[in-house]
């Protein structure tokens, strides 16, 4: 079995050494190839047009946490997703202080403080404001954890409303009681048909007034317009986003310059190589003992 990086010595280096102590054999670059037949496995953000040269390609690992980049992979090809506790850290991190940052009307005493005025704000205890998980899968646990262990009100929503310990999670059919009780909403979904533009004007309108935004997703997940609408009409009063439709944001968009609106350019969570190269790792070892490989990806669900 071999993998193939697509990507540049550099960025590999760590992959190398990390293969090379564990005996598994890595191949950097599509140049670097002299026996096609030999690639069983594929890491890349995205893949090279003509996977059809290598007939022994088993798996394909995304380099990144989500897959919604990936084109449809020939029949029988498995896909995983990087999978790397490091980065769900990070993730939770960032969710945990905009949430923090929103709780604490941070937004207005930015904005307030661009004119030096010294005004405070009514303030709110952690156990009386609701936060609102949409996605309660590895990332959106971590987060509901941390959260609810700081004191607040936390619920989350996810496809199957399978039940994470002590937070309830909504099914479905019960986005709209979910969002009803959410004054501080966080997505944190994988970005699929079904999640595309999620975040819209029906959905801010079923929140209670004057709600908070925070967006670790994707940004296709937003309609940005509907959320300058519900900021200007006071379904939200702030968003915190650490992804943008557009990405990259350009540089004149209205959201910039919105001190509702506070953007961070898609940093939450950093690649760790190590990380990456041992995940790697076990997903060619759990394709040799042919077991469940880990982050596989359902191919129909698109997560
Ligand atoms: N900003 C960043 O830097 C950054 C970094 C890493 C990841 N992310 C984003 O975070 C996302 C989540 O990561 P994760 O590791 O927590 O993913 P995960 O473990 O696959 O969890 C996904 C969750 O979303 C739910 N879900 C999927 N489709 C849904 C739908 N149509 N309606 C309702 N719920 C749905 C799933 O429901 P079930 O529990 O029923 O399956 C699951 O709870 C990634 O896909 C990526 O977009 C962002």
């Amino acid at each position: 079995m071999a993998l193939l990086f697509v990507s540049s010595a550099e960025r590999a280096a760590v992959w190398v050494s990390a293969f090379d102590a564990a005996g598994e054999k890595i191949i950097v670059g599509e140049e670097a190839v002299t026996d096609p037949a030999e690639i069983t496995h594929l890491l890349c953000w995205t893949p090279p047009k003509d996977l059809q040269r290598y007939p022994n390609l088993r798996v394909v690992i995304s380099a990144g946490a989500g897959v919604d980049q990936m084109p449809p992979l020939p029949e029988g090809v498995e896909l995983v997703r990087a999978i790397d506790p490091g980065i769900e850290e990070m993730v939770r991190d960032w969710v945990v202080m905009a949430t923090l940052m929103q709780h604490r009307a941070i937004p207005v005493y930015l904005a307030r403080a661009q004119q030096g005025l010294w005004k405070p704000q009514p303030g709110r205890h952690a156990k009386n404001t609701r936060v609102g998980i949409m996605g309660m899968g590895r990332i959106g646990t971590l987060a509901a954890q941390t959260l609810g262990g700081m004191g607040f009100k936390v619920s989350g929503w996810s496809r199957s409303g399978r039940a994470v310990a002590d937070v309830p999670v909504y099914g479905l059919q019960d986005l709209d009681v979910f969002l009803s009780q959410s004054d501080i909403l966080i997505c944190l979904l994988p970005l699929t048909t079904e999640t595309r533009g999620i975040l819209n004007a029906d959905l801010f309108a079923k929140l209670p007034e004057g709600a908070a935004l925070v967006h670790a997703g994707r940004g296709a997940q937003l309609d940005m317009q509907a959320m300058r609408d519900a900021l200007d009409g006071g379904a939200l009063s702030s968003a915190m986003l650490d992804v943008t439709n557009p990405e990259p944001l350009p540089a004149d968009h209205w959201a910039w310059r919105d001190p509702r609106v506070i953007i961070t350019p898609h940093i939450a969570a950093v690649t760790d190589h190590h990380a990456g190269s041992m995940h790697a790792l076990e997903v060619i070892r759990a394709t040799r003992d042919n077991r469940p490989l880990p982050g596989r990806v359902d191919q129909d669900r698109g997560y």
